[in-house]
């Protein structure tokens, strides 16, 4: 969609807490190495003595307005918050919480040329990266209106060989999904932990999970972190219930004894988000910048916030696709609903641009995040207590 359509992320941070007792970990090395993209040679692994730091891109919207001077503006605009984040926060890893294009707005068979220019920045600096999706990734071309305005269509030339959809036009069906992280994968110089997930939970494709080992090989990880897809562009806005069994079925074999702490990704905030949100300031128990619109949720709940929250493992949940809300706050007393920052200049909304920064500290165990601006500032610090 144009500017005004975009839509959200969210991400979540999650924090850790080890408070089980007495069991034994069990993280059999056999499982991790399944969730391994092929092509990379090691897992995560937080440096000795030193906090590992996760910087999060949402909804940077590449490839809007794709026939104006505007959109192209926009995207370097996003490449410059990227740089200045990457610059001052020295990340070890980046999320990509979805949006990353306008699939919508992108004028050509191949919306990974986009992508492409989402992820240059990252990649540029050899720092490695993971994506989901949002609901704006996969969308298929929709004619502007105003191409059918007095002053008529514009000189957009169809490709000879697209399917013929419209009467007389030709339409672009859209990049899907698996192409656009299959085609991320190869552009990767082995940089990208992003996996395409498994089969029997497609249409929704990014579902993973990414151990971040600690740096004593003899010690289970420090945290996990899982990513979801939660839908939306060419199906609905729904975390189902395969994924739910998914979730539970990997993350009872990773961490049955909800020993490592775990942070949970996706795009579009669930239901539950709406039920913590500020009335009109940010007061505490909250923490956060802007509060400016309403929690645009999933389409339906199908479980996952009731097994999340009865993990004392899971420490929070990050989403964007709301530009305007940047809060985290605590869910039932357990575990922290927070949203990104709006990052990119592509998507509706002009609050100021920036991103939302995790840190894990290994010893002893820590999991913070503040917002970095584009300007340098930094805000909203919070600790997500173990
Ligand atoms: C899509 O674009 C990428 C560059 O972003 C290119 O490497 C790839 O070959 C293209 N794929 C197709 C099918 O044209
Ligand atoms: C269209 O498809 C035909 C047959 O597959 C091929 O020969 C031709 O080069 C294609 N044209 C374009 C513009 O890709
Ligand atoms: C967006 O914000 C910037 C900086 O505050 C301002 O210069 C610009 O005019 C705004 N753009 C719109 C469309 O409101």
């Amino acid at each position: 969609m144009r500017r005004s359509s975009s839509f959200l992320i969210f991400t979540v941070l999650s924090l850790p807490l080890i408070s089980a007792v007495g069991w034994k970990l069990s993280i059999p090395t056999t499982t991790t190495t399944t969730t391994r993209p092929v092509g990379r040679s090691s897992n995560l692994r937080v440096r000795e003595g030193s906090p590992f730091r996760i910087a999060i891109f949402a909804d940077l919207h590449f490839g809007e307005d794709t026939w104006t001077d505007w959109g192209p503006r926009q995207d370097l605009n996003s490449v410059n918050v990227m740089s200045s984040v990457l610059d001052a926060e020295t990340p070890d890893f980046v999320v990509y919480l979805g949006d990353v294009v306008t699939g919508n707005n992108i004028a050509i068979e191949n919306a990974s040329l986009y992508w492409d220019k989402a992820i240059s920045p990252t990649r540029d600096r050899n720092i490695p990266w993971a994506t989901l999706f949002g609901n704006h990734d996969d969308a298929s071309f929709v004619w502007p209106l105003d191409w059918f305005s007095s002053s008529g269509i514009p000189p957009i030339l169809c490709p000879a060989n697209i399917s013929n959809s419209y009467d007389g036009g030709c339409t672009f069906r859209g990049t899907t999904r698996v192409e656009l992280i299959q085609q991320e994968k190869k552009a990767s110089n082995a940089l990208s932990y992003s996996v395409l997930g498994p089969k029997e939970l497609w249409p929704s494709v990014s579902n993973y999970v990414l151990p971040l080992e600690s740096s004593d090989r003899s010690k289970p990880a420090v945290a996990l972190l899982y990513f979801l897809d939660s839908g939306g562009g060419s199906y609905p806005e729904v975390i189902s219930n395969a994924q739910v069994e998914w979730f539970k079925a990997k993350s009872n074999t990773l961490n049955s004894d909800l020993r490592i702490p775990e942070l949970i990704f996706w795009h579009i905030p669930s239901k539950a988000f709406k039920k913590v949100a500020p009335r009109l300031w940010i007061t505490k128990p909250c923490v956060g910048s802007i509060n400016k619109e309403k929690v645009a949720s999933q389409e339906a709940e199908n479980g996952m916030m009731r097994v999340l929250e009865k993990r004392s493992s899971v420490k929070a949940v990050f989403v964007g696709h709301n530009h305007g809300l940047d809060w985290c706050c605590p869910y039932k007393d357990r575990l922290w609903l927070c949203f990104a920052r709006h990052t990119g200049y592509g998507g509706y909304g002009n609050w100021s641009r920036g991103s939302r920064i995790l840190e894990i500290t290994e010893m002893p165990l820590r999991v913070k995040s503040w917002i970095r601006m584009e300007d340098g500032s930094v805000h909203s610090e919070v600790n997500f207590n173990l």
